[in-house]
């Protein structure tokens, strides 16, 4: 089995993802919506999580070349983002039953086949008709000692696509739901691997969601609305996104001054929840009680190893983190990014998703 072969693998989703119909109940989706008209205004979904284009580019690649003369600026797309919880804890009570809601924890499990789950995380993406970047992407992977809290995410990715450290991924899934009867808007997943056709949620997507391991299937969300209605002038990375119950509409903002209106029936919301799972309470002790966690030093000496098996020539690092050499031939060498050429020669939403953008 080649490289490629064995990543593909190990990128495929271990249970073939869910799709679900009427996810959350009207009064669930009333308080979701709530949260999104009132505690606004809300950031790009860029701005959440880079202050800097070198930030940005160490987030995937580990290493910024000099004289890339992007601004966040440039590659600002009119897609929001705010947080109902992190870390297990809500932040809005009027919400709390729905981030714990037990049908959400049954359907996981139930996915999973395991015993626990725990709600780790639920946010929501919001916007209207706008171009999005087509690249397909993982979510972080969370490992036992090597997580998105002391580790950065480009070395996460790389642990994920080496396929090193299955035995210490905690195994996560994600209910992932869409409220959008608007053209085009789609989602584009590859359950079977980055090397095999990716499959498309269709929309209207009405409270339909799809239960996903997004840490290790690729997957994007396809641009939104027709293509005349896409372009936005004067987006920024600081712009914001509000409802205005006055008018009854909702406005991206560019330093107070409202670049463009939305009407309710153009708007997109996804509402992403996400738990950590267990198998058993072995599963769940491992975890907690952290009795076989991975180290920094181990995931180094791991990759080094595996790097001289391959014949790659590799000298130890004396700062393994920031080594542009050493990063350098390792994100060369642990590579994959899904085919996404299938789109076009496909007959049904696919093609139509792809000629629509
Ligand atoms: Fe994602």
């Amino acid at each position: 089995m080649t490289y490629q072969d064995e990543l593909a693998k190990v990128l495929t989703s271990v249970y073939p993802p869910r799709v679900l119909d009427g996810v959350y109940t009207d009064d669930e989706y009333r308080r979701l919506l709530g949260v999104v008209q009132q505690r606004g205004p809300w950031p790009t979904i860029q701005a959440h999580h880079f202050e800097s284009v070198d930030e940005l580019i160490a987030t995937t690649t580990g290493v910024v070349p000099k004289d890339h003369g992007l601004t966040l600026d440039a590659i600002a797309t009119a897609h929001f983002r705010g947080f109902y919880g992190q870390n297990s804890v809500c932040y809005y009570p009027e919400i709390e039953d729905i981030f714990y809601s037990s049908r959400l924890l049954d359907e996981v499990k139930s996915y999973w086949h395991a015993e626990y789950a725990k709600p780790t995380m639920m946010l929501f993406n919001v916007c209207g008709p706008h171009q999005s970047g087509l690249n397909p992407h993982l979510d972080a992977v969370t490992f036992r000692g090597v997580r998105y809290e002391n580790t950065p995410v480009w070395l996460l990715n790389i642990m994920a696509k080496s396929g090193l450290f299955t035995d210490y991924i905690v195994n996560m899934a994600q209910v992932i739901t869409w409220w959008y009867r608007g053209e085009a808007g789609t989602f584009t997943y590859w359950p079977d691997g980055p090397l095999r056709p990716p499959k498309t949620l269709p929309t209207p997507m009405w409270n339909r969601g799809i239960v996903v391991q997004n840490e290790l299937m690729f997957h994007r969300g396809d641009p939104v609305g027709r293509p005349e209605e896409r372009p936005i002038e004067g987006v920024r990375h600081r712009s914001l996104f509000e409802y205005r119950p006055d008018t009854d509409d909702w406005v991206i903002t560019t330093d107070g001054e409202v670049i463009r209106r939305y009407a309710p029936v153009q708007i997109r919301l996804l509402v992403h929840w996400s738990a950590e799972v267990y198998r058993d309470l072995d599963d769940v002790k491992r975890v907690m009680d952290h009795t076989d966690d991975l180290t920094h030093d181990r995931v180094f000496e791991t990759l080094i190893a595996d790097l001289r098996a391959k014949g790659t020539p590799v000298e130890e690092p004396s700062d393994p983190m920031h080594d542009e050499a050493f990063i350098h031939t390792l994100t060369t060498t642990y590579t994959i990014a899904p085919t996404t050429d299938w789109l076009t020669h496909e007959t049904d939403d696919r093609s139509q998703a792809e000629r629509a953008s």
